[in-house]
């Protein structure tokens, strides 16, 4: 696809972030946004950047009642030298044309969404933040428009990406995180939309998030939907252990996201020559392990987090510290390499950063 991107800068550029160290997650956005259009019959037209603002939509908007949507998150870094690295931004163009499939959006071009995302990064570059730990958030999301209360898919569609100076997602950053394991709700199922990025799977992950809240804990493990037997996720992100030498993820199956981040820490562990291995796991064989001093670390992977250690977990008032609450060195040693490529720190090995000029 090769379509012209038309550009309107802000008459108005607001002030920056002056403390990077007080970010947080998701907060404060940039000057500007990326915007196209579809019209069935037309397809994807108007691709144009303009200041950052509000939306004018009618209250009948399909995406409001039906939630026909689908999003992406990846992030921008700046190195050390000044340049603008983005990390494997065509997975995210390609998942969410998955997401798309699933959800009955048109899929948009993997090159142009990546073009875009390059545009508006280097429309806005001096809102990067560079303090260790920081990066530029990138939202790209596209959702339904019609003025229509039928249920069907939408003949027109928005596709949007923000901009979002971030710190850590967790206000603790790597600190291990507390855990809750979830038995009465569930995420997702085989079938249903888990392993697309949608936000009813966010919003369906809300209560289960506020009880474990309520309780202490900053998220919950999901058990599959079917069993509450297997293990899934955590919180919105994709989970590792490590036992007895061996890495373990639960392996995709429709109801689990598929993590870029999941992806590059399968890659590097294998460079390392540590066996990985995709596969069930059920909670009952994470208990044993833990029981049997096999569990050594357990952590999650997320674009926004990047690693999220988990230090301790509540099945049923079942508790258990995993390495005595501590960062494991495997997790540690995956974040510092995943971030350090990111921002140009270490060798790029697989060629998964990609330079805004
Ligand atoms: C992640 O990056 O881990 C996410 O799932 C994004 C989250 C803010 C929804």
């Amino acid at each position: 696809m090769s379509m012209q991107i038309s550009i309107n800068k802000t008459a108005t550029p607001r002030q920056k972030p002056a403390d990077p160290g007080k970010l947080g997650f998701g907060q404060i956005f940039t000057d500007h946004m990326f915007m196209m259009d579809y019209i069935e019959g037309k397809g994807w037209h108007n691709a144009r950047i303009v200041p950052y603002g509000p939306l004018t939509l009618e209250p009948s908007t399909m995406v409001l009642h039906y939630g026909q949507a689908v999003f992406e998150g990846l992030k921008a870094y700046k190195t050390g030298d000044g340049r603008v690295l983005l990390f494997r931004p065509e997975k995210n163009m390609e998942r969410i044309n998955v997401s798309n499939e699933r959800m009955c959006i048109p899929p948009i071009d993997v090159e142009f969404g990546v073009e875009a995302i390059k545009a508006l990064v280097k429309v806005d570059r001096d809102w990067i933040p560079d303090a260790e730990g920081t990066s530029l958030y990138i939202r790209p999301f596209i959702f339904a428009t019609d003025p229509y209360l039928g249920v069907r898919p939408s003949h027109t569609y928005s596709f949007i990406i923000i901009l979002s100076p971030s710190g850590p997602y967790y206000p603790g950053g790597i600190d291990p995180v507390k855990i809750y394991v979830e038995s009465k709700y569930v995420r997702a199922v085989k079938g249903g939309t888990g392993f697309a990025k949608t936000p009813g799977n966010y919003a369906a992950s809300l209560k289960a998030q506020a009880e474990a809240k309520e309780l202490g804990y900053i998220q919950v493990l999901w058990l599959d939907g079917v069993e509450r037997k297997y293990i899934e996720e955590v919180g919105s992100m994709n989970v590792f252990f490590k036992i007895n030498g061996e890495v373990i993820t639960p392996s995709l199956e429709g109801s689990i996201l598929p993590g870029i981040t999941r992806d590059s820490v399968i890659h590097l562990l294998k460079s390392w020559g540590v066996k990985v291995t995709e596969r069930r796991i059920s909670i009952e064989e994470l208990y044993r392990a833990h029981s049997e001093g096999k569990l050594e670390e357990a952590f999650g992977t997320g674009t926004a987090a990047v690693i999220s250690p988990i230090g301790e977990l509540n099945w049923s008032g079942n508790k258990i510290v995993i390495n005595n609450n501590r960062i494991g060195d495997m997790s540690q040693k995956l974040y510092d390499t995943i971030t350090g490529i990111q921002t140009g720190k270490l060798e790029d090995k697989f060629g998964w950063t990609v330079e805004v000029e």
